[in-house]
């Protein structure tokens, strides 16, 4: 299977080289250090995976299903610790999708269901989210595109990168939809615990027998560098045959991954942990919007929810360039161009990383950069 390598990935690659001073595009919440676990850490642990569960640390499984409130309706059973939210969409998507069969995702959306799908020989059917309803999609298009051939509905939800959050009457509608056709439904919710103007979004694998739900330590815990993450599903032989799969790539979770994840999902951490992201979080987003208001280069649906939004780019030059010449002196700034996503007269902007200093020194190169157009 050849992947081809995804706009955004080509992207962050080439800033790595260009090395920025700066950006606007922190997605995650601000990283933990090292020596913010090693007083919890059991310096006995032995680190060979022999006697561990290839489903991941039984304690950590049931930290998830609370923490995210799986719980009751999920329990650690359900539940695979993969590499990320990354691996477990990997691995749903490659158990579930084969060559001619069919797939729907959403879009703008996660890159990787439109890759991957690709790669494995599939169908993959764009599912358009509008702009000018709050980047929802219509649900006559998604009626139409589901088939006797659709194997998987893959949505990012909430939306990496509009911030939109289909409540649980929509996922109901859309699991009802799937199940006249036997159609797993996969929402991607790694942007979970961060909603600003919607309830705590509904958690897929709790509201359809073929639901799947992805996340992990990375945005809200900001815990990215872990690789820590999980599969959760009621479909106990997708679990087993993804473990089966994974055998052959990394074989099992990485149990330091594993040890700070349990300890960063202990319930007095991680209230305090959502707790300060969210704060910061809340700030950046507002700055964020202030410097929007006042540039007419630039306009957005608020994100609902989430650390990153889209922003329209009213000027008269393609997201590509402007991140090419942004990335260079005298601006220095890393942005995400729309065409990442397919949208090249948008950027992706985002409030994480903790730093309000940092968030302000982007957007200064920014308005330097609209001021001299
Ligand atoms: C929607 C979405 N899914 C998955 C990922 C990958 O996350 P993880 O670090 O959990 O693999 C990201 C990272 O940016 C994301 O935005």
């Amino acid at each position: 299977m050849k992947v081809e390598i995804h706009k955004l990935f080509e992207v962050l690659l080439k800033a790595q080289k260009v090395k920025p001073e700066t950006s606007v595009i922190h997605s995650l919440a601000k990283p933990p250090i090292l020596g913010d676990f090693l007083d919890d850490l059991d310096p006995n642990l032995v680190l060979d995976w022999s006697d561990k569960s290839f489903h991941g640390l039984p304690s950590l499984r049931e930290k998830v299903v609370e923490r995210f409130s799986y719980s009751p309706v999920c329990t650690a059973e359900d539940v695979l610790i993969t590499a990320g939210t990354a691996e477990a969409n990997f691995l749903a998507i490659s158990n579930l999708v084969s060559p001619g069969d069919e797939m729907i995702v959403d879009v703008p959306g996660w890159p990787q269901p439109l890759v991957l799908g690709k790669a494995i020989g599939a169908i993959v059917k764009k599912l358009e989210r509008h702009e000018d309803n709050g980047w929802m999609f219509d649900f006559d298009q998604l009626e139409e595109l589901i088939t006797k051939k659709t194997k998987l509905i893959f949505l990012c939800n909430p939306n990496n990168p509009t911030g939109h959050v289909l409540n649980e009457e929509e996922l109901l509608r859309i699991a009802k939809l799937a199940d006249k056709v036997g159609a797993y439904v996969l929402t991607d919710e790694v942007y979970r615990n961060m909603e600003w103007y919607c309830p705590l979004t509904p958690r897929m694998a709790t509201l359809y027998e073929r639901g799947i739900s992805t996340g992990s330590v990375s945005k809200v815990l900001g815990l990215q560098g872990l690789r820590t993450g999980w599969m959760i599903s009621k479909d106990k032989k997708l679990l087993f045959d993804s473990i089966v799969l994974r055998e052959d790539t990394s074989e099992i979770m990485n149990i330091m991954g594993e040890a700070i994840a349990d300890i960063a999902l202990r319930e007095s951490r991680f209230e305090v942990a959502v707790a300060k992201a969210r704060k910061s979080a809340k700030e950046n987003l507002s700055i964020l919007d202030e410097f929007i208001k006042i540039h007419s280069e630039l306009s957005w649906v608020r994100p609902v929810a989430g650390l990153i939004g889209l922003c329209n780019l009213n000027i008269d030059q393609d997201s590509t360039k402007v991140s090419e010449i942004l990335l260079e002196n005298p601006y220095s700034l890393m942005i995400m161009p729309g065409s990442a996503y397919g949208y090249p007269n948008h950027i992706r902007v985002g409030a994480g990383g903790g730093s309000k200093d940092d968030l302000e020194k982007g957007l200064a190169r920014l308005d330097q950069f609209f001021k001299a157009i």
